[in-house]
């Protein structure tokens, strides 16, 4: 019996793959990979495997997708081979990436299936831009929400009283979305950063307010991820030698009474 991994990518830098992703990649016989999966990813998998791009560009989802199973039905049966199959997702395979619905499908089929966890950029991309999504005193939580709903939009008074919010595939509709959040009470000049192809030499990082998205006065281009919150703030705070991903430097952390922070 063949076997399915599915399998987290991490947010681009091929150093935040978990051991368990690297082994993996180097021992499989087929990845089956998408579109938010770095290059540098890619140069871990075995030189020998059978890649196979799948990235579902919009209009073409559900076509990719019926291509996606048929390849999961194709190299499991095989006539006795035995193979090592990574279905290898950018981020972690369960956070907004149909992961769910792959290891449904293989399960309905009897293919042996597991998932192998991967760094979300929900949580890493922020992090790394210098931008913690709790912190003490300033945001006890976080909610995760898409920016791209199949049915319609989400409903954003729900997520407005988030202390912090991140949208993930929120670019496109951005300044609704900001609108929406602004109707629902968040203010105009409420922090939101976006940070583009985080943990990737082409990172870039936008820092602004909701009324200026809201304005369409803000140019950002997908992937990007979108943080709402006070915590934006902070990344004024954390300073980081260019391009290296290893060295985020608190400078000076110095928070004034005012935001209700216990001594340290
Ligand atoms: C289909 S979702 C997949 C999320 C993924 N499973 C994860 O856990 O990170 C794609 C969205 O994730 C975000 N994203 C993924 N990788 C990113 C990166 N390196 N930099 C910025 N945003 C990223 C963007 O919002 C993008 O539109």
């Amino acid at each position: 019996m063949s076997k399915v991994y599915l399998v987290g990518a991490g947010p681009g830098d091929p150093e935040l793959l978990t051991v368990k992703a690297w082994r993996l990649l180097q021992r499989a016989d087929v990845v089956l990979y998408d579109r938010l999966v770095s290059p540098g990813v890619l140069e871990v998998v075995n030189p020998r495997a059978h890649r196979i791009y799948l990235g579902k560009h919009e209009g073409q989802q559900q076509q990719i997708q019926e291509q996606i199973y048929a390849a999961f039905l194709r190299f499991s049966g095989g006539g006795g081979t035995r193979r090592t199959i990574v279905r290898l997702k950018g981020g972690d395979p369960m956070v907004f990436g149909r992961g769910g619905e792959e290891w449904m499908f293989l399960s309905a089929h009897g293919i042996e299936a597991e998932v192998v966890p991967g760094v979300s950029s929900s949580v890493a991309v922020p992090a790394l831009a210098g931008i913690p999504l709790t912190f003490r005193g300033v945001s006890q939580s976080f909610t995760v929400v898409t920016g791209h709903c199949q049915k319609g939009a989400p409903e954003w008074t729900r997520y407005a009283a988030a202390d912090t919010l991140v949208v993930l595939m929120g670019v496109k509709h951005r300044a609704e979305i900001a609108q929406a959040l602004i109707d629902a009470g968040r203010c105009l000049d409420m922090p939101a950063a976006f940070i583009e192809r985080g943990s990737t030499p082409e990172e870039r990082v936008v820092v602004t307010t909701l009324g200026d998205i809201a304005r369409g006065e803000v140019e950002v281009e997908s992937p990007a991820v979108f943080v709402i919150g006070e915590v934006v703030n902070l990344r004024a705070m954390f300073a980081r030698k260019q391009r290296e991903r290893d060295c985020l430097v608190p400078v000076e952390i110095t928070v004034a009474a005012s935001a209700g922070m216990e001594a340290a």
